[in-house]
């Protein structure tokens, strides 16, 4: 069975099959923004991820997380690849992003091919949400339409970096109106952390989880035990030691962009209390349904997390529409 999944899985990265016009008439975004100014842009952006994440798949998962992470600050408008300057204070510092947001590099090695072939045209927004979309695909995900036209902030902040952004230790309610906030439903918040179906998270992120109830939600399933003791090995119990110790958040297929992380919440086996509260919290009653519905079916979770996707890539910053600009270097506003 799990092999016919990811069989049917592995030929949906071929077909694009999921296309959606969610853009009203009025929408400022649209498909073919630099049709005219920089036509090759989705090639050469598709073209340097394939390398990107042949070098390291985990790559695909930072640049996902890094479009996240940005779109949930302000709208999706490049502010949180500002560095920080002495008239800036940037949202890299911000708890929920020190010492674990990646990628400023790859976004650096990606807009400068891009600035060598349209100088100027491309922002540092759009080329997030492309590679993030590409990122998906080259792992074994969904395709979708990148709806595009974004411009750059000229400002970040690192209150609403602290404040918006969930943590994995924050009440299921609590996160569910965050996204709530940013125009996201309860079935596009399940959908969207299908996401950590790839990538790592540190111990000092599930530390609590793994000395908490962990034994309680995976208790039917002795397998667990033995998962549970290997987890408990590389993040010891006391705060401070191996804190960045990493492991992957879905243990079964980690570089795999599959349902499998909604399985591992059916076990009580999520990594994160934040996920696995979707499926085990008493106030989880609509989360819970979504996660059995992703579980049985993988392509509903492929059709939403595609509609998911573009709705929180469409999350944007009117002051950057009508003040903002395309970045020449994406750490720094233009002079
Ligand atoms: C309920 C909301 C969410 C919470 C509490 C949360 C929390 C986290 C945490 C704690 C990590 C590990 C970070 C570390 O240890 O350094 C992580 C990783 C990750 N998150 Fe989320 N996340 C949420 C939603 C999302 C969404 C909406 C996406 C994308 C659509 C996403 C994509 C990822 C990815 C791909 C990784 C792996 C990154 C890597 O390997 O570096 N997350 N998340």
């Amino acid at each position: 069975m799990k092999l016919l999944l990811v069989f049917l899985m592995v030929h949906t990265i071929f077909i694009p099959c999921f296309s959606f016009d969610l853009l009203g008439k009025d929408h400022p975004l649209t498909l073919d923004y630099y049709k005219s100014t920089c036509p090759t842009v989705f090639d050469v952006i598709k073209k340097e991820m394939e390398c990107i994440v042949k070098e390291d798949p985990r790559n695909a998962a930072i640049l996902i997380r890094l479009h996240f992470h940005d779109c949930f600050v302000q709208g999706c408008d490049g502010s949180v690849l500002l560095d920080e300057t002495e008239s800036l204070k940037g949202e890299k510092k911000a708890s929920p992003n020190i010492n674990s947001l990646k990628g400023y590099k790859i976004v650096d090695r990606i807009k400068n091919i891009i600035e060598s072939e349209c100088p100027g045209v491309v922002s540092c927004a759009d080329l997030l949400t492309i590679s993030a979309r590409d990122a998906t695909i080259l792992v074994g995900g969904p395709y979708w339409d990148v709806p595009v036209g974004r411009k750059d902030s000229k400002s970040a902040s690192y209150a609403l970096a602290t404040t918006n952004l969930p943590t994995p230790e924050e009440a299921l309610i609590s996160i569910i109106a965050k996204f709530y906030a940013q125009g996201l439903s309860v079935e596009d918040m399940v959908a969207l952390i299908g996401a950590h179906t790839i990538g790592m998270a540190q111990c000092r992120n599930f530390r609590s989880r793994i000395y908490g109830d962990f034994q309680v939600t995976s208790a039917l399933n002795p397998i667990s035990e033995t998962y549970l003791s290997s987890l408990k090995k590389m993040c010891p119990s006391n705060s401070g030691e191996g804190d960045t110790n990493v492991t992957a958040i879905d243990n079964v297929t980690p570089n795999l962009f599959d349902n499998s992380i909604y399985h591992t919440l059916l076990r009580g086996e999520g990594l994160l209390n934040s996920d696995q509260a979707m499926y085990t919290s008493m106030f989880g009653i609509q989360t819970r349904r979504i996660v059995s519905k992703y579980a049985e079916d993988p392509l509903a979770f492929f059709e939403q997390f595609s509609k998911s996707m573009v709705k929180m890539g469409n999350i944007l910053n009117s002051e950057s529409f009508a003040d903002g600009e395309v970045r020449r270097n994406c750490r720094f506003v233009n002079t």
